[in-house]
């Protein structure tokens, strides 16, 4: 199969969808990888790392797609990104179509076969691709909370871990799945107070077990909310409900209850943002106030840490890319089931059942 890696475009995404050790297997496998000049750069890959390993480097960005059958990326295309697709070319990367409604209809009028990586499932009953980068995610949402609370960041210049003598930060983290767990360990690591929401008993009851005494466990509901927000110097947004827009957990007017100055990570906001207030920023400007507090909403905050978070998705990619490329498309979403859920559009159709509901665009069944 010829393959095409391209360069991401969004803003200060530095990620890299194959490393030069990815496209080394899928020449061994006996295809053809054309990789666009200085896709690897901002992850420290130069173009001469690839060409050891057999690359094609491409200059030309239209000439890419015309001549790969399967294009390879790390974040959704853009807008201006929509019209170098072809009719039937292979999509594998994050969509996150669910609250972008443009991209899907761009995807289902172009005929692209769209795979995306947050919709793959495996046999766990995880989402295997996601997992990396919420990882990743929640580990830094702690992390940049910790910076933005600092005074010359505009925070409340809390220092979350507090001192002898002087008491230490709250942090609340509402969504204690992997993101929220990261964001805890973190959180719990700086010697923060933290407290973690969540609608799944059985998540609250593995966080008691696992921190003790350590961590407050509410179940997530309004008024835990507000007591916890209120309390809060950082909260951190966590939920995610699979395939749809996140539930928006704090309105506005819920600002007013919280300290002046205080900071809020939303790292939902790739699926829409879990407070009323959030709206995706970049690596660039990230951070924005409303009511007096401060919003971090990045919605690629991994880009940040491109490297490991190189490292890390593609060592969960590569195995479905290089069935796909052995057996094509078709043949590896018969025989997997789980790469067949990570199927979002395909021939024109909404394949993703999730998805479809979220877009409110009918949801069409595929069987090969
Ligand atoms: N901004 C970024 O760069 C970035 C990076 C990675 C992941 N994410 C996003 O972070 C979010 C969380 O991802 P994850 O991997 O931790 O998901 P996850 O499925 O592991 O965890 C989600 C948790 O949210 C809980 N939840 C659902 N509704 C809730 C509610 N009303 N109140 C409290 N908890 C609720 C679920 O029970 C679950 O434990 C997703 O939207 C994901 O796309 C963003």
């Amino acid at each position: 199969m010829k393959i095409g890696l391209v360069k991401e475009i969004k803003v200060h995404e530095y990620r890299v969808g194959l490393t030069p050790d990815c496209v080394d297997a899928y020449v061994k496998n006996g295809h053809t990888v054309f990789v666009e000049k200085d896709a690897g750069i901002g992850a420290g890959f130069e173009n001469e790392d690839y060409e050891k390993v057999g690359a094609i480097i491409v200059e030309d960005k239209q000439k890419l797609f015309d001549d790969s059958e399967m294009i390879v990326k790390v974040k959704e295309p853009l807008p201006e990104e929509y019209d170098f697709f072809h009719e039937g070319q292979i999509l594998y990367t994050y969509l996150h179509i669910a609250a972008d409604k443009p991209q899907a209809q761009a995807l289902l009028a172009k005929k692209v076969k769209a795979v995306a990586y947050e919709t793959i499932t495996s046999h766990e009953g995880g989402l295997p691709c996601l997992t990396p980068m919420s990882e990743i995610a929640g580990r830094l949402a702690t992390q940049e909370g910790a910076k933005y609370l600092e005074k010359p960041f505009g925070g409340r210049g809390v220092l979350l871990g507090g001192v002898p003598g002087v008491q230490r930060g709250n942090v609340t983290i509402i969504g204690g799945g992997i993101v929220g767990l990261n964001a805890c360990k973190m959180a719990v690591g700086l010697g923060a107070n933290v407290t973690v929401l969540d609608i799944s008993a059985s998540r609250l009851a593995f966080y008691d077990d696992i921190f003790g005494s350590k961590v407050t466990t509410l179940f997530s509901n309004r008024s835990n909310i507000v007591k916890s927000i209120k309390e809060a110097d950082l909260v951190i947004g966590a939920v995610l409900i699979p395939g749809a827009a996140a539930p928006k957990l704090i309105s506005k007017d819920d600002l007013k209850l919280m300290k002046k100055n205080s900071v809020v990570v939303d790292v939902a906001i790739d699926q829409g943002g879990c407070f009323e207030t959030s709206k995706a920023t970049y690596h660039d400007n990230p951070t924005y106030v409303v009511n007096d507090v401060l919003h971090y909403c990045v919605a690629n905050m991994p880009g940040a840490v491109s490297l490991t978070s190189t490292l890390a998705l593609t060592a969960t990619t590569l195995r479905h890319g290089l069935n796909i490329a052995n057996k094509g498309l078709e043949k590896a979403l018969a025989e997997d089931k789980h790469l067949l859920n990570g199927l979002n559009t395909y021939d024109g159709k909404l394949t993703n059942e999730a998805v479809s509901k979220s877009l409110d665009i009918p949801f069409e069944s595929i069987i090969f």
